[in-house]
């Protein structure tokens, strides 16, 4: 069984995914990592995110366990580390690099300790359209940006960041904007994908709604 969640940056994609995946025992595969791992390293490196070259060199040499390596730093998902992500990944170059890695986890899933896994889950902006256009579940997840916005803040001050609303708010705009309008898989539901907006649906909703669709596929299967 193979799940995509799309939808764009703080609309509750990862923590549906994670909730998903507890109950089901299908593996997670977060894609946004495959994108920050690149854009911080290239910010380890002290190399621009303008240059897209070098951006393509590290993602044709990044290993699955140098994503996970990368993913413990403090910076993986600061705002830095989400806006280096935006940038790199609007270059074609840079996505079609990193396709495989993503699409070899459908074949075949693991658990974060090398477990097995009936299925996979994908989150990201284009698992749907791209990654996995033959899944069997496709979901989209939005909400306004203002909501977003409001729930990045209070996860960077959980975190003892220092940021201002107004400031994660301009970040999120721009990341949809960037996300929406690349001229590479653009961030667009996939025409057979389910749309949820969780400005108006809590997550408990969400997730309610999306147990029932998988319920009826699983069923499917078995007939
Ligand atoms: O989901 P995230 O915030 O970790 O994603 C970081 C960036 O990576 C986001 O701005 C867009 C990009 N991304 C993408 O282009 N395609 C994906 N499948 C996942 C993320």
């Amino acid at each position: 069984m193979i799940i995509t969640i799309d939808g764009p940056a703080a609309a509750g994609k990862g923590t549906l995914a994670a909730k998903l995946s507890a109950k089901y025992k299908y593996a997670y595969f977060d894609t946004g990592m495959v994108y920050r791992a690149v854009g911080l390293e290239m910010y380890l490196r002290n190399l621009d995110t303008a240059d897209e070259k070098a951006a393509l060199k590290i993602a044709k040499t990044l290993t699955f366990e140098k994503m996970m390596e990368l993913s413990a730093h403090p910076d993986f998902r600061s705002q830095i580390g989400g806006r280096n992500a935006s940038i790199v990944s609007a270059y074609p170059d840079v996505r079609a690099a990193l396709l495989k890695m993503q699409q070899d986890f459908s074949e075949n899933p693991v658990f974060a300790d090398g477990t097995p896994a009936q299925g996979a889950i994908y989150d990201g902006r284009d698992t749907g359209t791209v990654v996995c256009p033959e899944a069997d579940i496709k979901l989209f997840i939005t909400a306004s940006s203002e909501v977003r916005a409001e729930r990045r803040y209070k996860e960077f001050v959980a975190k003892g960041m220092d940021v201002a609303y107004e400031e994660v708010l301009a970040d999120v705009k721009a990341r949809d904007e960037r996300d929406a309008n690349r001229s590479a898989a653009p961030m667009k539901p996939a025409e057979d994908a389910v749309v949820f907006d969780t400005s108006t649906l809590n997550i408990e909703e969400v997730f309610a709604k999306a147990c029932e669709i998988i319920d009826a596929e699983i069923d499917k299967e078995k007939r």
